[in-house]
């Protein structure tokens, strides 16, 4: 198992979901990690901090100074490979949203140097109140995972989302953070990100605002988990160092078109997460056009969709996974380009969605497969967003080999 040897800090906060913890740190601790646990006066109420002591096998921390003793909360925070917080109330994660530091938990966190997950718990109300909704996107920003909250009863009595994940599901999430398990060793991938420019003279070019931060996440994710990936990136700010991915720079569409056709025949996984220009200008003028005239058009040709000519020479063994951006009967389009391109699967994003679309580093997701329903993911990283459909890939794959 790959939490085996790894320092984990617990941080439980305020929220009925508290009574799971002991059974998280049964199994954190069942999978060879060792765990220190760190409660909030509320989490108290909640849980009793003899339990975490006695399954974590270690003393619980409350306070700053608990009697005349100092916890060094400077150094728990580098001692840690990952922090949790979970449960996380709203209460707290409205304090890690802004920097607020009155109790162990936030000085922990404030001093942490490794990744963090959140597992958010509260009522659903709660939940979907902006104030919240923004407080989440905010510390996502800053670079941290959200574990999504679960729909079922909630201690309300009401049911809707916003109860924390179980246990063995934020077992899940840590453990594939270290990504120790390769299921994708000896696999080569091929993945497109960013735009495509499309020159109309010396100094002007058609384009468009995509970042190649969700393909270039993807990339990672997939190298994370062995994959050997070509990374065909369009003129992008966004860069990688990752081992395990080669980036070839290309610059209009017809350049990426060229590269993924000599990459496509070596690879089992491709995902086309380019914005691509679907036309570009019939006439590339050598010198720079003049304003001469009142008005001017320009006449544009269509470019190759690549997404629709891998899908035509794709063969079995190779999962080809294609985007849809879409402003407008969403699901409708998505479906139809999953069809007409032969793709696997289709990843929908709505430029509806807050939170979602270009340079942001959220991402709201919809996930089309040839069989089954839609799958609707909520608001997530571009990083967590990477993992889950690179999760789905895999799920593919392994169906198609007992198929
Ligand atoms: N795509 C491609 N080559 C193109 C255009 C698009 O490979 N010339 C790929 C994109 O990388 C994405 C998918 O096709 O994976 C869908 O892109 P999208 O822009 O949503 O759709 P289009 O096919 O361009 O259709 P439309 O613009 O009419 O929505």
């Amino acid at each position: 198992m790959s939490l085996a040897g790894k320092k984990i800090v617990l941080a439980v906060t305020g929220s009925i979901a508290a009574y799971k913890t002991p059974h998280f740190v049964r199994l954190l601790v069942k999978a060879g990690a060792e765990v220190r646990v760190l409660v909030t006066d509320a989490a108290a109420q909640f849980v009793s901090p003899l339990s975490l002591a006695t399954v974590s096998k270690h003393p619980v921390l409350a306070n700053v100074s608990d009697g005349a003793t100092w916890n060094n909360h400077v150094e728990l925070g580098l001692w840690a490979d990952v922090m949790i917080i979970a449960p996380c109330s709203a209460n707290t994660l409205g304090k890690l949203a802004n920097g607020l530091c009155d109790n162990l938990v936030c000085a922990v966190y404030l001093s942490a140097r490794c990744p963090v997950f959140i597992a958010p718990a509260m009522d659903e109300d709660m939940w979907l109140h902006a104030s919240v909704q923004s407080n989440i996107r905010k510390i996502q920003r800053f670079g941290n995972h959200i574990i999504p909250v679960a729909h079922g009863e909630l201690a309300s009595g009401l049911v809707g989302d916003g109860r924390m994940a179980e246990p063995e599901d934020m077992v899940k999430h840590l453990a594939a953070l270290f990504g120790t398990e390769r299921p994708l060793k000896g696999i080569q991938a091929l993945v497109t990100a960013g735009p495509t420019y499309e020159r109309l003279d010396p100094v002007r070019f058609i384009g468009n605002f995509s970042s190649g931060k969700m393909g270039i996440a993807i990339a990672e994710a997939l190298a994370a988990k062995g994959a050997q990936v070509t990374l065909v990136l369009g003129p992008s700010h966004e860069h990688t160092d990752m081992a395990g991915i080669k980036t070839v720079k290309v610059e209009s569409a017809h350049d990426m078109y060229d590269a993924c056709i000599a990459a496509f025949v070596n690879v089992q996984i491709a995902v086309l997460a380019a914005a691509v220009a679907d036309y570009r200008p019939q006439v590339r003028e050598a010198q720079k056009i003049k304003k001469n005239e009142k008005e001017f058009t320009l006449a544009l040709t269509k470019t190759d969709d690549i997404l629709a000519s891998l899908g035509k020479i794709k063969k079995a063994g190779q999962t080809l996974v294609g985007f849809a951006l879409e402003t407008n009967d969403e699901l409708a389009h998505a479906q139809e380009k999953l069809v007409k391109k032969n793709a696997d699967m289709i990843v929908l994003n709505s430029l509806n969605d807050a939170g979602a679309g270009f340079g942001v580093d959220t991402n709201k997701i919809t996930l089309l497969r040839q069989e089954g329903k839609p799958i609707a993911l909520p608001l997530q990283s571009k990083k967590d967003a990477a993992i889950a459909i690179v999760n789905h890939i895999l799920e593919l794959q392994h169906a198609e080999k007992i198929s």
